[in-house]
C-alpha cells in the first residue's frame, strides 16, 4: 500500500514504538496518523512533538471497547498494532495484560473487518521462540516453554495467540496482515516496561549518579537490542509491501552481553567505574540465554528490511535523550489499570 495521502492509526500511540511508527509516517507524507491509546501506561507525552504537523490526532480510547476503535477507524487505509502489556506490566497486572493483549488485538481485527481495513501490521515479539535459543533462530522455530517463568510465558503465548488471531482473520474475513517479532527494543522516549531494556536503564542511572553499575548474574546473559527507529522502518516496509500472512523477525542478529552492554555505557559515558556483580533471584526475566542469534535473512529479502543504527550510535541517541528529559528519573512501570 502507497503511505502517501493514506489515513493510518496507531493502536497504543503513546507507546515507544507507536511514537517512532508516526514519526516515520510523517515523514512518508500520510494524509493522517490517529493515535488511539487510553494512556493507562503509556503517556500523550510521548507524541507531542508530533502534534504540531496537523497531520497527527491524539485519541483517548480503549482497544477493548469496540465502539471506540470502530469510531478512530473511520476513513482508515492501515492499522499498525501496538496496544499490549509488556511482561513487566503483565506481571503487575495478569488480568488486564491478558485481556489487551487477546481481547484487545480482536477487538481490533473485528473493527477492522467492518470498516473495511486494508492492512494490519501487528507487533509481536521474539518470545514467541520461548528459549528455543540455541543454534540460528528463524521464522520457523518452534516455542520452547521449558525453563521461561510464568509471566514472561503469559507474554509469549498472548502473542503467539494474537499472531493466530491475525491469521484466522485473514483466512477468514480477508483482514490483510504482517507480523513483527521485534527483540528489545529501544531509543528515544524509552520506557521502563521491558525487562531487558531495563539492564540499560538502571546501568546507565547509576553511572550518571557515579555509582557502580549492577550486573545481574555473572555478565554472559545476551541479548538483541534493536533501535525503535529501525524497528519503525520495518513497519511502514511491512504496511507498504504487498506481502499478507507472513512473520518477519526484527532483530540485529548480533547478540550482546550484559557485560559488553555496561562496558560501552562506561566507555560512552567517559566514566571509570567497574561493574559490580549480584543475584537477583526474584528478578522478573525474559527467556534468558548465554546465546543468541536471531536470522534476519526473510526481513531482508522478502521486506528489504535491515537494521541501519548501531548499538553505540542507539545508546548514544538515548543517553541524549534521558539527559534532556527531566533529570533523567526513571519513568514508573506501574499500570494504573487497562480500560
Ligand atoms: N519494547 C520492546 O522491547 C518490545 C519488544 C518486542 C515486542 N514489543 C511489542 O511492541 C508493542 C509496542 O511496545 P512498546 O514498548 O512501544 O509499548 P509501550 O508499553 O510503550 O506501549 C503500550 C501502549 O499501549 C497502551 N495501551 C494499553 N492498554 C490499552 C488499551 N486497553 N487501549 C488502548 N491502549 C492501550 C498503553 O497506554 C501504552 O501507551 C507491544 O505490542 C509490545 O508487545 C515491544
Amino acid at each position: 500500500m502507497e503511505l502517501r495521502e493514506r489515513r493510518f492509526l496507531i493502536t497504543g500511540g503513546f507507546s515507544l514504538i507507536g511514537s517512532h511508527i508516526a514519526e516515520k509516517l510523517i515523514e512518508a507524507g500520510a494524509a493522517e496518523v490517529v493515535l488511539l491509546d487510553n494512556a493507562s501506561i503509556g503517556s500523550p507525552v510521548t507524541v507531542e512533538h508530533l502534534t504540531s504537523s496537523g497531520r497527527v490526532r491524539l485519541v483517548r480510547g480503549d482497544v477493548l471497547r469496540m465502539h471506540e476503535v470502530m469510531e478512530a477507524l473511520d476513513g482508515v487505509d492501515g492499522v499498525f498494532h501496538t496496544a499490549a502489556f509488556l511482561t513487566l506490566p503483565i506481571s503487575q497486572n495478569p488480568w488486564v495484560g491478558l485481556d489487551v493483549n487477546v481481547r484487545g488485538l480482536m477487538t481490533v481485527l473485528e473493527a477492522c473487518r467492518w470498516r473495511g481495513v486494508s492492512k494490519l501490521v501487528y507487533s509481536s515479539s521474539v518470545a514467541v521462540y520461548g528459549n528455543a535459543l540455541y543454534g540460528i533462530v528463524t521464522e520457523e522455530t518452534p516455542f520452547l516453554g521449558v525453563g521461561v517463568q510464568p509471566v514472561a510465558a503469559l507474554y509469549a503465548t498472548s502473542k503467539l495467540m494474537g499472531e493466530q488471531l491475525c491469521a484466522l482473520y485473514r483466512e477468514r474475513h480477508a483482514v490483510d496482515s504482517i507480523v513483527l517479532r521485534y527483540s528489545t527494543v529501544y531509543g528515544e522516549r524509552q520506557h521502563s516496561r521491558g525487562v531487558n531494556v531495563l539492564h540499560i536503564l538502571e546501568a546507565y542511572d547509576r553511572i550518571r549518579l557515579g555509582q557502580r553499575p549492577i550486573i545481574v548474574g555473572d555478565g554472559r546473559e545476551v541479548h538483541d537490542y534493536v533501535y525503535a527507529g529501525d524497528v519503525a522502518r520495518a513497519n511502514l516496509l511491512a504496511m507498504r509491501s504487498d506481502l499478507s500472512g507472513e512473520s518477519f523477525t526484527i532483530a540485529t542478529g548480533v547478540a550482546t552481553s550484559l557485560n559488553e552492554l555496561v562496558r560501552l555505557l562506561l566507555r560512552l559515558t567517559g566514566s571509570g567505574l567497574t561493574p559490580e556483580y549480584r543475584s537477583d533471584p526474584g528478578r522478573v526475566r525474559s527467556a534468558g540465554s548465554t546465546e543468541m542469534r536471531f536470522s534476519r535473512e526473510k526481513a531482508a529479502v522478502r521486506l528489504g528490511w535491515a537494521p541501519e543504527v548501531s548499538l553505540e550510535d542507539g545508546l548514544g541517541r538515548l543517553i541524549a535523550w534521558r539527559e534532556s528529559t527531566t533529570a533523567g528519573a526513571t519513568p514508573p512501570v506501574t499500570p494504573q489499570g487497562g480500560s
